[in-house]
């Protein structure tokens, strides 16, 4: 079964994004057609990039990075829930992103964006990150703003013409990341 990892992006005390991101795997797992989990960069206790070598080498020297490494690995696809900072990705998630690099290869990806403008600008960024990680990231983008879509700026609740936002992106996300399976697999290699 395709595995698809729904990856928060902040890690800030009182965060909103654990709530959109418990919400999307609510939503992702009524579909029967991959398996989803939540991932929460929170859980892995990762410091200011400190790995000596760049990511590409996989000589991971921290078992912080062994463990984030093993646990990404492990999926065909993401959801990475995208709060805007700065008109930017969330540095939290930025340096996840940071320690790997092969984990993320010949995947696919869709970004669940929220902030005052629907977080359209860290969306925007993240999806140059993740071009140079060579992960797939779809068209279809879940968007939500903090004016209308939580209730005081901090509980999700999402209207219902936001949150129909999210399933178009599934829909891609789940079909790119079966088709990328036969990349990574060598099935397409001289077909
Ligand atoms: C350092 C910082 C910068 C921010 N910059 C922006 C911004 O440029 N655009 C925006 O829409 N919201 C911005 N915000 C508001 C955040 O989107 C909002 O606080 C949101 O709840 C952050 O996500 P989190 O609670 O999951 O950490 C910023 C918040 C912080 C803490």
């Amino acid at each position: 079964m395709t595995k698809i990892a729904i990856i928060t992006g902040s890690t800030r005390p009182g965060r909103v994004n654990l709530g959109v991101a418990q919400w999307v795997l609510q939503t992702a797992s009524q579909r029967t057609d991959a398996e989803f989990e939540l991932v929460d960069i929170a859980d892995y206790n990762l410091p200011v990039l400190d790995e000596a070598m760049p990511a590409g080498y996989q000589q991971y020297s921290q078992e912080h990075t062994k463990a984030w490494s093993a646990k990404i690995a492990e999926f065909d696809g993401f959801v990475f829930i995208a709060g805007e900072y700065n008109h930017s990705v969330q540095p939290a998630l930025a340096n996840a992103l940071s320690y790997l690099n092969a984990e993320f290869n010949n995947k696919a990806a869709g970004i669940v964006g929220y902030g005052s403008a629907f977080g359209v600008r860290a969306v925007e960024h993240l999806r140059g990150i993740l071009s140079e990680l060579q992960v797939a990231h779809v068209q279809k983008t879940g968007m939500f703003s903090l004016f209308t879509d939580f209730e005081n700026f901090s509980t999700f609740k999402p209207t219902e013409l936001q949150a129909a936002s999210v399933e178009p992106m599934l829909d891609q996300v789940v079909l790119w990341s079966k088709a990328l399976e036969q990349v990574r697999n060598g099935a397409l290699v001289n077909a």
